[in-house]
């Protein structure tokens, strides 16, 4: 048993207690001039997941707007370093990235975040944390052929030659949101009009 399973099914200790700030998440909102919320993007490796949320990013920046991008590899290499690829490991990933990105809800910022995120139930548990305008669900839907003729990492490759186990798409599977509240289909479109797309949505929904 890994030291993350022991706690996960721990509750809170009634030593424990929620302490409330005098700074309210009503008061950091209001400062920024923006409603916080979290953009969970989801989608295969190689989707685009990234490279879109880095470019609404700069968009929001250049609207004044505060931000946070949370992505999935670079999360890898501090916060969850000891978790691997398992089912298992990826429902503690997500788990651990929705608590973060509720923080950062609470901070105030709009949170972008990038992970492959592949089961309908994690993200559900994700939604779930949050109020109810504070979750949207960017869905960047690219077909695996094309993830996989792109290849970047050259991870599907390797997974098609058997050198990496459960790779989402080759060997673990992929749950596709069925109401994803922003629907980026990314064939024929370029990375700028994809990210217009989801600044245009936030417009109209009236986060920025
Ligand atoms: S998730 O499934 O737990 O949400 P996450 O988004 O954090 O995945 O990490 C995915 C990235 O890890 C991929 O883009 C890829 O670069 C790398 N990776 C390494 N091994 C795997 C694997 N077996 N399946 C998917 N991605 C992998």
């Amino acid at each position: 048993m890994t030291p993350y399973e022991i706690k996960q099914n721990d509750s809170v200790s009634d030593d424990v207690v929620w302490h409330n700030s005098t700074v309210t998440h009503e008061d950091r909102a209001k400062q920024k001039n923006q409603k916080p919320v979290v953009l969970w993007f989801t989608g295969l490796s190689g989707s685009g997941k990234s490279t879109v949320a880095n470019a609404v990013e700069s968009k929001l920046l250049s609207l004044g707007k505060h931000s946070y991008l949370l992505d999935g590899d670079n999360v890898r290499h501090g916060l969850n370093k000891d978790l691997g690829f398992s089912d298992q490991d990826r429902v503690e990933n997500i788990r651990r990235i929705g608590e973060v990105a509720k923080l950062f809800v609470d901070s105030g910022a709009i949170v972008l975040t990038a992970f492959i995120s592949p089961f309908i139930a994690d993200r559900t548990q994700v939604r779930e944390l949050l109020s109810e305008d504070q979750f949207l669900e960017v869905f960047i839907d690219t077909p695996l052929e094309v993830c996989e003729q792109r290849d970047p990492k050259g991870l599907y490759k390797k997974a098609r030659a058997g050198e990496i186990k459960h790779f989402t798409g080759i060997d673990s599977e992929y749950q596709a949101p069925i109401n994803a509240e922003i629907h980026v289909k990314t064939a024929n479109k370029s990375i700028e009009e994809c990210a217009e797309q989801i600044v245009s949505a936030l417009i109209t929904k009236e986060y920025i």
